[in-house]
């Protein structure tokens, strides 16, 4: 982010306070932040009472060999226990857990607790079934349907750590997962809806299996929900691997008796991007993360169970579906909206119409949805009533203050505070937000750390950089959803997260960010190699490998440049190998499909330049701040530094004649 944004940023001079009604009945107050701060393992240990344990821990934290944590020491919990039995066993069977809507109109389910615990206990039989053990992986790739959280909680109360691949992501994006952490099960579904049409999924795993296959790596079954009843086809089914949900987990018994495990067993691998070509599986694990997603999902959105409908807008493919539609809400007994679809089908109110037909309370979404709806003007959601909204959030990427104060206004009618939540995958739960009923409302500020945690904004070497400043975002000390490593690569989870900061024993988030005059934190944006392309991780080496693995391609650099919708774009730039000459006419569209079948569509180029020469310095590294300056059309900066300054003369001249440009 330029001097200048930040400038204009940090002039911004709104402030919201909190509602006095939310204020004075709020789930955490002022005091908190003191409490945690003197005991800060105490403080954990009190949220983690919140969850049921079948044994209780000996000790709230084990820091004695990190940068691997052990929270709960010696306890023993199960989550999905903790996610719906115990609201039976509470009386609350009849409480609804889902209120699911379907892209179709009038596709609509109900699902309370008692409900949820049957099928999820159905699904865990037909899982040990199917041969599944404790610790097995088991890979899920589905649309957003009822079935996808079943199959989730299904895997915890088996203990087998599940991998949700978004439904997104190509068939080799799926397959270097399911080899990555050697799935021995797949639960998909035939397909599901999208944009009005029934879109299929089931191919994709069959493709991904093969490619697994020639990976090494053998997937033993398929377990298929039958969601749109497309066609198949004549080769779209192998009875050896490949079995219906209906006609296994619907006939399966309801009855499962649980079994509780250490608080150290892993409760799932999600990948994410990381700054080189290969995704990081990052492990969770259960009663550490089970608390954090608890804690901050009933503080942060100050939860009112009894009362509260709760709607999160985020794909369970990603690490916010995870903690803030299955593990965070269900721990804390939430009733829900569960939507499958896309926010303008089949037409642009479909979100409000959802929001007003269930009286939602607490909306969780990103900046880029919001922007959005910016655009497409205020008329449509003013056309519906709102006014059960007592709450709003965003995450994924920093939200301009015109998209905080719009929302804030226009979906909010100016009663409900917004909560900036700053969080990571790596981090599992939120780490940086205001708390609705204490913290004034600042528009492109996630504010303080929440009670429990601690972080800083550091130089270089490791000085805080103190109010007005900017600098490194790091967290200084653990807390109990922090990830506890990289599957299988111990050595890259150190490197990247923990030694930039090592004499020190703090976790380098890879975010900037600044420190206001008040020491509110504003949190800037990535300063690695890795994009945020409407809020979803991209890096930019895996983007790349793609591309030089089309035969035409040599080279390619690719960065993310500024975009009004996305907040970042995928821009690419190429070097042609001779032999393809100048690659023909649609050389561009070929390469930008070429991602899409390699990643996905979230990681298509939005632009791709064919150039005779990247800018290098002299030991070889690309220079990506001169290619965003191209690709964000500014002035090109310092070239003092490149071997052949006369490159992006080169770059630059090909780009304003629009030669290989779209
Ligand atoms: C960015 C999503 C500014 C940040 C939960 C982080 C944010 C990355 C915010 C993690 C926010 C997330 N303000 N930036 N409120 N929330 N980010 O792993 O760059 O998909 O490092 O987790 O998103 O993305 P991830």
């Amino acid at each position: 982010m330029s001097d200048e944004t930040l400038s204009n940023l940090l002039k911004e001079d709104r402030r919201f306070e909190p509602p006095a009604e939310l204020a004075a009945d709020a789930n955490l107050t002022e005091e908190a932040y003191a409490r945690a701060e003197a005991d800060r393992e105490g403080f954990w240990a009190e949220q983690a009472d919140r969850l049921s344990w079948d044994t209780r821990w000996e000790r709230v934290l084990d820091w004695d060999n990190p940068p691997f944590a052990k929270w709960f020491v010696g306890g023993k919990l199960n989550a999905a226990y903790n996610c719906v039995d115990r609201h039976v066993e509470a009386g609350n069977g009849d409480k609804v857990a889902f209120h699911f809507v379907g892209e179709p109109v009038d596709d609509k389910q109900t699902i309370t607790y008692a409900e949820l615990k049957d099928l999820v206990s159905q699904a865990a039989n037909t899982l040990t079934d199917l041969g599944v053990q404790t610790g097995d992986r088991v890979a899920i790739y589905m649309p957003m349907i009822p079935e996808a959280v079943v199959a989730m909680l299904a895997c915890a109360r088996i203990g087998a750590p599940h991998t949700v691949v978004f439904g997104g992501f190509s068939s080799d994006a799926l397959a270097s997962r399911l080899e990555d952490c050697q799935a021995k099960v797949v639960v998909t579904s035939d397909g599901g809806y999208r944009r009005g049409a029934p879109s299929p999924l089931k191919p994709a795993v069959d493709e991904a299996v093969v490619k697994a296959a020639d990976l090494g790596h053998t997937v033993e079954k398929v377990l298929v929900v039958r969601r749109t009843g497309q066609d198949l086809g004549a080769d779209g089914w192998d009875s050896d691997i490949d079995v219906w949900w209906h006609e296994s987990v619907e006939q399966a018994s309801t009855e499962h008796a649980c079994e509780f495990f250490d608080a150290e067993h892993p409760l799932y691998v999600m990948y994410t991007s990381g700054t080189t070509g290969k995704p990081k599986g990052i492990l969770h694990t259960t009663g550490g993360y089970l608390t954090g997603a608890a804690y901050t999902h009933w503080a942060v959105f100050d939860l009112k169970p009894e009362t509260d409908v709760y709607w999160c807008t985020a794909d369970i493919g990603w690490v916010t579906g995870h903690s803030y539609i299955v593990y965070g809400p269900l721990a804390n007994g939430t009733t829900q909206v569960l939507y499958e679809g896309t926010p303008d089908s089949p037409e642009r109110g479909r979100w409000w119409d959802i929001i007003e037909e269930y009286g939602v309370t607490l909306f969780y979404t990103a900046p880029t949805a919001i922007r959005s709806f910016m655009k497409q003007g205020r008329e449509i959601p003013d056309a519906r009533d709102l006014s059960s909204l007592r709450l709003l959030g965003s995450v994924g990427e920093p939200i301009n203050p015109e998209a905080y104060v719009w929302y804030r206004h226009v979906i909010g009618g100016d009663r409900t505070p917004v909560v900036d939540t700053w969080w990571q995958t790596e981090t599992g739960s939120i780490m940086i937000s205001p708390l609705p009923g204490v913290t004034h409302g600042k528009p492109g500020s996630a504010m303080t750390p929440i009670p429990g945690v601690a972080a800083d904004v550091v130089t270089e070497e490791g000085e805080s950089v103190g109010p007005g400043n900017g600098g490194y975002l790091v967290l200084t000390e653990p807390w109990p959803a922090m990830l506890r490593t990289i599957w299988g690569d111990d050595e890259r989870f150190k490197d990247t997260y923990w030694s930039k900061y090592r004499d020190q024993g703090w976790y380098f988030a890879g975010d900037g960010a600044k420190l206001d005059t008040d020491g509110d934190l504003w949190v800037l944006g990535r300063v690695d190699d890795v994009m945020n392309v409407s809020g979803h991780r991209l890096s930019t080496t895996e983007i790349e490998s793609a591309l030089v693995s089309h035969p035409k391609v040599a080279e390619a650099a690719v960065v993310g440049a500024k975009d009004e919708d996305t907040g970042q774009a995928v821009c690419a730039f190429v070097i042609l190998r001779d032999e393809a000459g100048d690659g023909g006419d649609d050389i561009v569209e070929e390469l930008r499909a070429h991602v899409r079948t390699q990643i996905g569509p979230i990681a298509k180029p939005r632009q791709i330049m064919v150039v005779p020469e990247l800018p290098k310095t002299r030991s070889g590294k690309i220079m990506r701040r001169l290619l965003r300056d191209v690709a964000e059309n500014r002035e090109v900066g310092d070239v003092t530094t490149l071997a052949d300054s006369s490159v992006m003369d080169l770059i630059s001249k090909g780009v304003s004649s629009g030669a290989g440009g779209e």
